[in-house]
């Protein structure tokens, strides 16, 4: 069975801040996330929203590193146990309370449209059991000329990593499979087996597909066609995060080297690599 995001990240609630705390190459995960906060906070810092609402807010730290930049943000999150912590966090830096509050992005409740000129989404959107659903709830309730910005998994990193996401891809995408005769079908599929070994390396730590959370990929390439158009939405940018210099299987064998030269990639999110060597990507997105 695959777990709904929320339930799996709220028995998480009390140690998922500790990522931004020590942001750490070296520790049991890359620190993707604090690449990602860095990103949203550029593109804050240029749009300069009058009112932002942080979307499945987790334990806050994202939106205190917000506000550190002088942003009025507030948010929610589903987990009750992400709400605590957050509610927590930022009575402890010194803020309301009121500003994190229970919600649901597949329902919003209680939230007037033009409330905030700006919705954040970070790492959120993905875990929607209904992704159009939660998408048009959200551009539903933003001004014309107010922004949007989220972050998604890359599914054509699928092409890159040189795994079993690699062979999956080419058959969902590119190869007519069940048009071929029978004899080159059978030839095709032992010429993917041949050339996609699977690697028996001990996974030095999980992931999220370990995790068996339900999650949707989306392609950067045709994002603002699926799924920005379809509810009022106009792309402004793309950018990337979470680079592999490698395909990702070196990065449980050899991890230091690994993550030293992931992370220079970092520093240029609009890199049009990213398209590939990044597993997610931000878009930012304006409500026509
Ligand atoms: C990967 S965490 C990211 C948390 C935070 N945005 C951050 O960047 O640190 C995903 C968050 O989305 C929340 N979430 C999942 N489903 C949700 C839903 N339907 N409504 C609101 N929040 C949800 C989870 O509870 C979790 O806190």
């Amino acid at each position: 069975m695959k777990f709904d995001g929320y339930i799996k990240f709220g028995e998480q609630a009390e140690s998922y801040g500790e990522q931004y705390v020590k942001p750490d190459l070296n520790a049991v995960k890359y620190p993707a996330n604090v690449f990602r906060l860095n990103a949203f906070i550029n593109l804050l810092n240029q749009i300069k929203p009058a009112k932002v609402l942080d979307v499945g807010c987790g334990t806050a730290d994202p939106l205190l590193a917000m506000r550190a930049q002088g942003h009025e943000v507030h948010g929610f999150d589903y987990a009750k146990e992400m709400v605590d912590v957050a509610k927590r966090n930022v009575k402890r830096a010194g803020y309301s309370e009121d500003i994190i509050h229970h919600n649901n992005m597949e329902d919003i409740q209680g939230i007037e449209k033009g409330a905030y000129d700006c919705m954040v989404a970070l790492g959120a959107v993905y875990y929607a059991r209904d992704f159009h659903k939660t998408i048009s709830g959200m551009a539903e309730l933003l001004p014309s000329g107010g922004n949007l910005i989220m972050s998604l998994r890359n599914d054509m990193f699928s092409l890159y990593s040189m795994n079993d996401y690699s062979v999956e891809f080419m058959y969902r995408k590119f190869y007519p499979h069940e048009k071929l005769s029978g004899d080159l079908r059978k030839r095709l599929d032992a010429f993917m087996e041949d050339h996609h070994k699977v690697e028996d390396v001990e996974k030095a730590f999980k992931t999220i597909d370990d995790r068996l959370i339900h999650t949707y990929n989306h392609n950067p390439l045709t994002v603002e066609e699926e799924i920005l158009k379809p509810h009022g939405l106009k792309q402004k940018g793309l950018y990337f995060y979470h680079f592999h210099a490698l395909p990702p299987v070196f990065e449980h064998s050899d991890t230091e080297e690994f993550r030293k030269l992931s992370a220079e990639f970092e520093n240029n999110p609009a890199d049009w690599r990213g398209l590939f060597m990044c597993s997610t990507f931000i878009v930012h997105a304006q409500k026509i």
